[in-house]
Parts: C-alpha cells; structure tokens; sequence
C-alpha cells in the first residue's frame, strides 16, 4: 500500500477518534457523578479501540518518518507520531487521574490530537 493510503486511513482514524471523544467529552458522566447513558460507554470503549489502532499507526509513522530522505516529511511524520503518542498517553492519564489532573491530562489529548491531525494533513498533500 502506498503511503498515502495509509495517511488517508490515519485522517480517517484520527476524524472518527475526535468525534467520538467529544462525544465522551460532552454527554458522558465524571466517574463518582453517576453513570453515562449505553451509547457513550460504547462510545469510550470505541474511542480506546480506536486509539490503540491509532497507536500502531504512530508507530508505522514514526518509522516511515526516520526512513524518509524529504526533511520536511521526515519532521512532519516524527511530529505526527509524537502527537498521537502523547495523545494516547494522556489518554491513559485521563482515566487514570481525577480531579484537575484529569483536566490537565485531557486538554494534553487535544492537544496532541491537534498535533497530529494538523501534520498528517499537510504530510497527505506531500507524498
Ligand atoms: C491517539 C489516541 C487518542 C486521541 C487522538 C484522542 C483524542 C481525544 C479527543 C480529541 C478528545 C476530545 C477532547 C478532550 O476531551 O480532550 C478525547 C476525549 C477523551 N478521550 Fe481520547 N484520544 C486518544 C486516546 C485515548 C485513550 C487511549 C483513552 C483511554 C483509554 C482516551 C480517553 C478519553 C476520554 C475519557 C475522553 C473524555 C475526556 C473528558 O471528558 O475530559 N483517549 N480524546
């Protein structure tokens, strides 16, 4: 499979991966506070399955990215891969912490979300 293809698979994975975190983020229930409605418990555990896929194309990415000769795509593609795995790591953070942790953990998970959408973006419109 050509490069792009699997690019166009992360977008596809990294698109499906916000909205369903928001989904989590906006409609599902602190734990403590009581619990979430079915679908956005199905939601969660999509979201995880989701980033663990997303976790395995980081890898491939971060691989593609030290094997490039392009500067430019090697930067990107090692920038992209440290995105989502910062993402999946405060990802963990999230449901491991409580309180203003939890907080801090999920705005990081946006945070590298952003990273990695914005470079695997401009990375499709480069190979
Ligand atoms: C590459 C992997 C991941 C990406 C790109 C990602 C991205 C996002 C985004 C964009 C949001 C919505 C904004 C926010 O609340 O921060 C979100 C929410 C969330 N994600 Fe992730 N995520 C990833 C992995 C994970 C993993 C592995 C877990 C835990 C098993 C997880 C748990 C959550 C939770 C609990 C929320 C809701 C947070 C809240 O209500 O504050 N995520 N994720």
């Amino acid at each position: 499979m050509k490069p792009k293809k699997y690019l166009g698979i992360l977008m596809g994975l990294l698109t499906m991966e916000f909205i369903l975190g928001m989904l989590v983020n906006l409609f599902g229930v602190d734990p403590g506070e009581g619990e979430s409605p079915t679908i956005i418990k199905m939601a969660f555990a999509t979201h995880g399955i989701i980033g663990l896929l997303l976790l395995i194309g980081g890898i491939w990415m971060a691989i593609f990215g030290l094997k490039a000769t392009d500067k430019i795509v090697k930067k990107m593609a090692l920038t992209a891969a440290l995105g989502i795995l910062v993402a999946f790591a405060c990802g963990i953070a999230t449901v491991s912490l409580q309180g203003p942790a939890r907080e801090y953990a999920s705005f990081a998970m946006a945070m590298g979300f952003l990273i990695a959408v914005s470079t695997t973006g401009r990375l499709i419109s480069r190979v």
